[in-house]
């Protein structure tokens, strides 16, 4: 049988992996696609590095749409990024009767409603397990792997250019900016690297699988994004001696209504998260990913992996190139409805605001070593309904070097809506015993 005909747009760091993949293992892919798969033809802005990568017997332009228009081509995989002239081509692929790969998390988590909806009406599958945590095969995980499950959460660490500049600030006492730079040379970082530091890029990833697990459509501007850029390294430190790693966490809970909760809704988050040192995914480290997802029947499950880099989300993009190898000729019925649910199965249950999230905190005051300052404090912390779990006074010098006048307490809380928190914040920032702005981190146990 004739080779499926691909089309590559963008061949940089992940397009020149999956190209090379797919070269190098032709023989393995083959006899588990039941078909040749081949990239005959290429579009990226810099002809001659694409003409380098690929040699001669592909046909390279810089014209994307030349692509689109190819009549022998039957899959696009678009590698370009970003919501500007990508969401264009895909939707021009999908208009043309093509079917989409993308690793565009970006694209899909913003204007992923629209797209599959076109790619439904077209008959066309739009796959994109590379969008999220790279090589790991999470969202077939999600989709297919516990499709028995009432999922009730996931967590992950699913940017691999934040935990590498963690760990790297952490193991080796790296500046940030290098840590970033590193980062950025590794070929981790998205083209604009503010999209890794400051949650975006996770908040794009978790957002896609919120909508995987709970059959809601995908809604990026409803979750909450909070980066790495404020966070301290005597935060890090403390959270050391508590036993907690801090990690940044893509969080998507499901909440039934109870005593507490009115309604239901689902709490989607990115946030800097204490999280126990002795959890496995407290251990990942540099670049690597790791996404918890806990179902009402299969308990825990953890899954590990690159979660960036040129062949390990190369793999991710093959692997969609496989399955719509095997399924192209099956009834458009039949297929693996995109975000797991069928069109008509989707539900509305509502994004949740952040005051309505229920988590416990870390909290860091440096406050004026006076009689009676922890009293008040924790005072404010009781009058609010908040449950105190663990408190520690640290001596002023022991980590600022300023003179014993002040001090860092530390507090541990139990879980509480975030409402009350807000409010008992403001209320123990205006204490005048209270030097500097609180340092609020979320906490998640993830037991
Ligand atoms: P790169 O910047 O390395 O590659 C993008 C390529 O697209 C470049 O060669 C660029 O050319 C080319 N390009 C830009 N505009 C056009 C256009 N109009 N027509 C044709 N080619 C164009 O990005 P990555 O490979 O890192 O990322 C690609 C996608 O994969 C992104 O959506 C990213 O978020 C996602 N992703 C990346 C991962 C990674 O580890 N890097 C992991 C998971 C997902 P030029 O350089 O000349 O501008
Ligand atoms: N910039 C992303 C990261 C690439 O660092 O995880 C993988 O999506």
């Amino acid at each position: 049988m004739k080779p499926i005909q691909v089309g590559l747009l963008g061949i940089g760091t992940v397009g020149s992996g999956t190209f090379h993949v797919l070269q190098r293992n032709q023989q393995e892919i083959q006899g588990r696609a039941g078909r040749g798969i081949e990239i005959t033809m290429v579009a990226d802005l810099d002809v001659e590095r694409a003409m380098r990568i690929v040699g001669p017997d592909v046909q390279v332009v810089n014209d994307a749409r030349a692509v689109i228009a190819n009549p022998e081509i039957d899959i696009v995989v678009e590698l370009i990024g970003g919501y500007g002239i990508a969401k264009a081509l895909v939707l021009e692929a999908i208009a043309a009767g093509k079917h989409v790969v993308t690793a565009n998390k970006a694209l899909l988590a913003v204007h992923g409603t629209e797209i599959f909806a076109a790619a439904s009406a077209k008959g066309v599958m739009v796959a994109f397990e590379a969008a999220v945590a790279g090589g790991i095969p999470i969202i077939k995980a999600l989709r297919e792997g516990l499709t028995a499950n009432r999922i009730q959460w996931i967590a992950g660490i699913i940017n691999g250019t934040t935990n590498f500049i963690l760990s790297e600030m952490r193991d080796k006492g790296l500046d940030f900016d290098v840590a970033l730079k590193e980062a950025q040379a590794l070929g981790y970082a998205e083209a604009d690297p503010t999209f890794d530091i400051e949650g975006v890029d996770a908040a794009h990833k978790i957002t896609l699988m919120s909508a995987i697990a709970f059959g809601i459509p995908v809604q990026f501007d409803k979750a909450y994004v909070e980066g790495i850029t404020k966070l301290g390294a005597a935060d890090i430190k403390y959270a050391e001696q508590l036993g907690y790693r801090i990690k940044l966490l893509g969080i998507a809970k499901r909440r039934l209504p109870d005593a507490t909760h009115r309604a239901d809704g689902i709490e989607l988050r990115v946030h800097p998260t204490l999280v126990p040192a002795k959890r496995l995914i407290a251990n990942v480290e540099g670049a690597m990913n790791a996404v918890m997802a806990h179902g009402d029947a299969v308990g825990t499950t953890l899954y590990y992996g690159k979660g960036a880099g040129s062949e390990p989300t190369a793999s991710a993009v093959i692997a969609d190139l496989v399955d719509i190898t095997r399924l192209h000729t099956a009834d458009a019925a039949q297929r693996v409805p995109p975000l797991a649910f069928q069109p008509g199965a989707m539900r509305n249950t509502p994004v949740l605001p952040m005051g309505e999230v229920f988590t416990s905190y870390y909290l860091r005051l440096r406050v004026a070593d006076e009689a009676g300052v922890l009293a008040r404090v924790t005072g404010l912390l009781a009058e609010a309904g908040i449950n105190i779990d663990a408190v520690l006074q640290r001596e002023a010098d022991e980590v600022s070097g300023e003179a014993a006048t002040q001090t860092d307490v530390i507090i541990l809380t139990h879980d509480c809506m975030e409402a009350k928190m807000d409010e008992a914040l403001a209320r123990m920032q205006a204490l005048p015993t209270v030097l500097q702005p609180i340092t609020r981190i979320r906490k998640e146990e993830l037991a």
